[in-house]
């Protein structure tokens, strides 16, 4: 009973065949490989348009970089207020940027709402010169708390950042679980609904560590070659890396990792629902639960040994989450989370 994260498990099979396939004879070194060159076409087609591709190992790593090809240090990037950008990776942003500031955005479950965000841009925007500049806006697909966008509603945030020339970025650790919720094409999830720039998650999804800082802006981004050099962060053997991203993308494996993912948090959440002591925070659209439970039954479940993390939430979702004996939960579900782990959980729950 693993609801830790969807971190703690392992590669999928195809791409893990694809790594020893790989392991084959010799190829050139820092991207200078076929496999990375295919690659770059292959999110091409997949995306339906030209995109320029850099090839990272973490996610943080791609956030990162985004943020430096389009912040100066007397930059402003904004994001949500508990974004993995602003809160979960020790000032990287900061650090790439070479001292830009994030501008955290109230948020409901990191879903921002147009209004607010058109705000604060607003106010940001009044004294040039003092204030920092804003230069970017970056949002999470899905959210760090399971909720997915729409494309409208993409497009509704990407068109206030572009009338007040930002740039545009989203942060896709989970890409494809949301794509897959939502149901729509990867080009109307991004470019077509004014993303930029992508950070394109397959680790979490079944990849052992790859993930790809996608531009569809057509811009040189001069120097963000350098910069992933600099960072330590251009990989030497990265065909190995291209070789996970491309049989992640062959014959639609990514989706079906990401189906099989949610469809397991979709059995867990309904589970959750219909128990009678648990409910859930927010809509369960991907592959993360957040959930208020009693705390007798967590202390039962833990003793039972399930794991899954107890989470803070602060701003508004505050007075969404938990009661006097009541604790909040999150629970994260992979492409490899056993079914029966769902069912023992519920078993446990249900006393
Ligand atoms: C929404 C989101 N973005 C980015 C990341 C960063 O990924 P990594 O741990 O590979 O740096 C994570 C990791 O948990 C995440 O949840």
């Amino acid at each position: 009973m693993n609801f830790a994260s969807d971190n703690v498990w392992g590669v999928a099979e195809p791409v893990m065949a694809a790594l020893r396939d790989a392991n084959e004879g010799a190829a050139g070194a820092y991207g200078g490989d076929d496999l990375t060159r295919d690659l770059e076409v292959r999110f091409g087609e997949i995306f339906e348009c030209d995109v320029s591709m850099y090839l990272v190992p973490t996610g943080t790593a791609a956030n990162a970089l985004a943020a430096a090809a389009y912040c100066p240090p007397y930059g402003m990037l904004f994001c949500h207020d508990e974004s993995h950008i602003y809160f979960d990776e020790c000032g990287a942003s900061e650090f790439y940027t070479g001292g830009a500031k994030l501008m955290p955005i109230a948020s409901d479950g990191g879903i921002i709402d147009p209004d607010v965000f058109a705000d604060i841009v607003k106010i940001h925007m009044t004294n040039p010169g003092h204030c920092s500049t804003p230069a970017m806006f970056s949002l999470t697909q899905a959210t760090e708390f399971g909720r997915v966008y729409a494309p409208g509603q993409i497009a509704a945030l990407t068109a206030i950042a572009r009338d007040n020339g930002l740039a545009t970025h989203m942060d896709g650790a989970r890409f494809a679980n949301a794509l897959v919720s939502v149901g729509c094409s990867p080009a109307e999830m991004t470019w077509k609904a004014g993303i930029d720039a992508l950070s394109f998650g397959a680790t979490k999804n079944g990849v052992m560590g790859a993930d790809a800082l996608l531009f569809f802006d057509g811009k040189p981004h001069e120097g963000l070659a350098s910069r992933l050099m600099r960072g330590g962060l251009l990989m030497s053997k990265s065909r190995f890396l291209a070789a996970q991203l491309i049989a992640y993308l062959a014959d639609n494996l990514w989706l079906d990792l990401a189906k099989q993912a949610n469809g397991t948090a979709k059995k867990l959440a309904d589970g959750l629902s219909r128990s009678n002591c648990a409910r859930l925070v927010w809509p369960v659209s991907a592959n993360e639960i957040f959930a208020v439970l009693p705390v007798d039954r967590h202390e039962k479940l833990k003793a039972a040994g399930a794991i899954y993390h107890p989470w803070m939430t602060a701003g508004p979702s505050r007075e969404k989450a938990t009661g006097a004996d009541e604790i909040l939960v999150r629970l994260v579900t992979s492409p490899s989370t056993p079914e029966n782990s769902v069912d023992e959980f519920l078993a446990i729950l249900a006393g």
